[in-house]
Parts: structure tokens; sequence; C-alpha cells
């Protein structure tokens, strides 16, 4: 150890991958999200009451593109799909995350308009452990549009 504190060590570094060895473990764990990851599902196919034949990207479709440039949890992705058979009340999304969370599907989004709404919504569902957010604590828009709700893998007792 030099008179500075730190040890430097020339000679032999073949300790060094032990030593990361020992740290990236724990590290590790401390970057392990509090919450099981969630996957928000948005139809990119919605027309959102619109014409079949308009031309341009749908509603669902900006909406997803919008989703995607926002920042998001690390535990959180977004995907897009194709039509969740809701397509009379699209723009439509589910969100899923875990065995132990709800799965919610949330409808008659109108597109990108809509995409801080979305966001507000899903951060708070993220950051469950069991995908109820209080009902107070909802965006209005996910109050009043809930679709469907399908319980949990591990259903509680
Ligand atoms: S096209 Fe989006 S739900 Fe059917």
């Amino acid at each position: 150890m030099k008179p500075d504190g730190v040890f430097r060590c020339r000679e032999n570094v073949s300790h060094v991958p032990a030593l990361f060895a020992l740290v990236l473990p724990l590290g590790r764990d401390n970057l392990e999200p509090e919450f099981a990851p969630v996957e928000l599902l948005v139809c990119a196919t919605c027309r959102a009451g619109q014409p079949t034949d308009i031309e341009g990207p749908r509603p669902g479709a900006q909406l997803t593109e919008a989703l995607s440039a926002m920042d998001w949890p690390a535990h959180v992705t977004v995907r897009a799909v194709e039509c969740l058979s809701n397509c009379d009340s699209g723009c439509s999304l589910a969100v899923r995350g875990g065995t132990d969370r709800w799965t919610y599907v949330y409808g008659n989004f109108t597109g990108a308009d809509d995409a801080t709404l979305v966001h507000e919504g899903i951060v708070k569902y993220a950051n469950t452990a069991d995908g109820i957010v209080p009902w107070r604590e909802r965006p209005v828009h996910f109050r009043k549009n809930c679709i469907a709700r399908v319980p949990p893998i591990n259903l509680p007792e």
C-alpha cells in the first residue's frame, strides 16, 4: 500500500477478475428492480374510429411510437402488438408483469396525444407488486376505460 492509502499492484494483476467476481454479484443484487418486469403492449393497428381507407400511420402506431420514445423505469418495456380484439374501443393497450400482478386492458385512447397519461398510469402500475393502483391515484382515463382485468397467475387466497 502506498502512503496515500491506495493499494497499487503492478506485479500480479491476475487477481483482478477474482475481485470482479466478488463485486459483481453484489452489484447485480443492488441493481435488481424492486418489482417484477412490466410489459406495456400497445396495439399499433388501432384506428381509433377512423375510416379504414385513411392515409398515413394509424393512431395506434402513433401512440406506440410516442410511448416508445418516452423515458421509462428500467423494468418497463414497451412493445407494439397487433389487435387486442378491442377495435371498436381503440386505441387499446394491455399491461402485465410477473406472476403476482393483475393484467389490465385499457381502451379509448385517441393516439399520440394520450402518451403522457398512459405513461403516468403505467409507471404507477409498475411501482406496485400486484398491479393494483389505488382507485383515486389512477388517471381518470384509466378509471373510465378499463376494458378488462385478468387475475395474476399467483392468485391471492
Ligand atoms: S386493431 Fe387495435 S384492438 Fe383491434
